[in-house]
């Protein structure tokens, strides 16, 4: 009798529990749910497009010299900075393809869901985007329904380790700077079920450059900044050739991702104060911004 209160219990707690399978992954869980960066919510305003990820591609610079009013100054420099992060959903999604509106991909560490919007309006495909951040989860589910294409792409509060989606039914997937969230290699085994054979599955991610040695001082301060654990370029070729995940382009990405970083260091309503720590990470060789496409063999 008490052995089946107790798993009655269990049960019917069982879809408010946290899908965090460490303390660790609680607390990124719980920086995810309190994170609140104007950088994130102000871009993300302008055209509903919510990122939270850096950007690619050269700056319009006159936004600086705009002196007319400062607030529409401000908004010029925010407006910029959206367009370069969105140009870096563009590049990711690109890469996803080709695709149809009969594939179904997958978004790994979603975010406020951005990307699974971008990929959707380009090929009309079904996503399933995946947060550990149950405030995330309802934000961008709730962004779906505003655009009326929640039946199409669907967020879901689990973990992107094991997320309970389907085997082999996904065309293509990714993570757009999520990945040093995670164990690779356990990363990279729920891709490769998720995926159907020939499937494609692309990153872009920071990651520190082996050549360098160890993980810099920058890097380091770029971890406990975000609570991540960079990892280095090496691990990500081991790790998905040991699942399944064969590279068929990859593109250094960091010279193209200063200029978002020195835009935004001028922008005083957007700084988080990590903005130096990173110009000084590219610069000095420690850090690498990568593009990784693979497909599932
Ligand atoms: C820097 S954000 C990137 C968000 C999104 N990919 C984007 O480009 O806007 C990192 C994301 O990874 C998610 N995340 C971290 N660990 C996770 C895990 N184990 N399972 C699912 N999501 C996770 C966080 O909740 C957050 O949404």
């Amino acid at each position: 009798m008490t052995i089946i209160d107790a798993v009655t219990t269990t049960t019917a707690q069982l879809p408010n529990q946290s899908p965090a399978q460490s303390t660790y992954q609680t607390r990124v869980a719980d920086y995810w749910n309190a994170e609140e960066n104007p950088v994130n919510l102000e871009l993300g305003r302008i055209d509903d497009l919510y990122h939270h990820h850096y950007g690619l591609g050269d700056a319009d610079w006159s936004v600086l010299d705009d002196d007319s009013d400062p607030a529409r100054r401000r908004d010029r420099i925010t407006a910029e900075l959206h367009r370069l992060e969105q140009a870096q959903a563009e590049l990711l999604a690109r890469h996803l393809g080709p695709l149809s509106p009969a594939d179904r991909v997958f978004d790994a560490g979603c975010g406020r869901g951005g990307g699974s919007v971008v990929a959707h309006l380009r090929y009309g495909c079904q996503a399933d985007g995946v947060t550990i951040s149950a405030k995330q989860a309802e934000f961008a589910g709730e962004q779906a329904r505003k655009r009326g294409i929640d039946d199409r792409v669907r967020y879901h509060h689990r973990n992107m380790l094991d997320t309970g989606l389907p085997s082999g039914q996904f065309a293509a997937s990714w993570n757009n700077e999520s990945t040093m969230y995670v164990e690779l290699e356990l990363l990279f085994a729920e891709h490769a079920r998720l995926l159907r054979r020939g499937g494609r599955y692309v990153t872009i991610t920071g990651c520190y450059n082996d050549t360098y040695g160890r993980a810099s001082r920058e890097v380091s301060l770029i971890n406990a900044h975000y609570i991540c654990d960079i990892h280095p370029r090496s691990e990500y070729f081991r790790a998905m050739a040991r699942n399944r995940l064969v590279p068929t382009h990859v593109e250094d990405l960091t010279a193209a991702a200063l200029p978002y970083w020195e835009l935004r260091k001028q922008a005083d309503h957007l700084v988080t104060g990590i903005e130096d720590t990173f110009i000084t990470a590219y610069e000095n060789g420690s850090f690498q911004y990568l593009l990784i496409v693979a497909d599932r063999v």
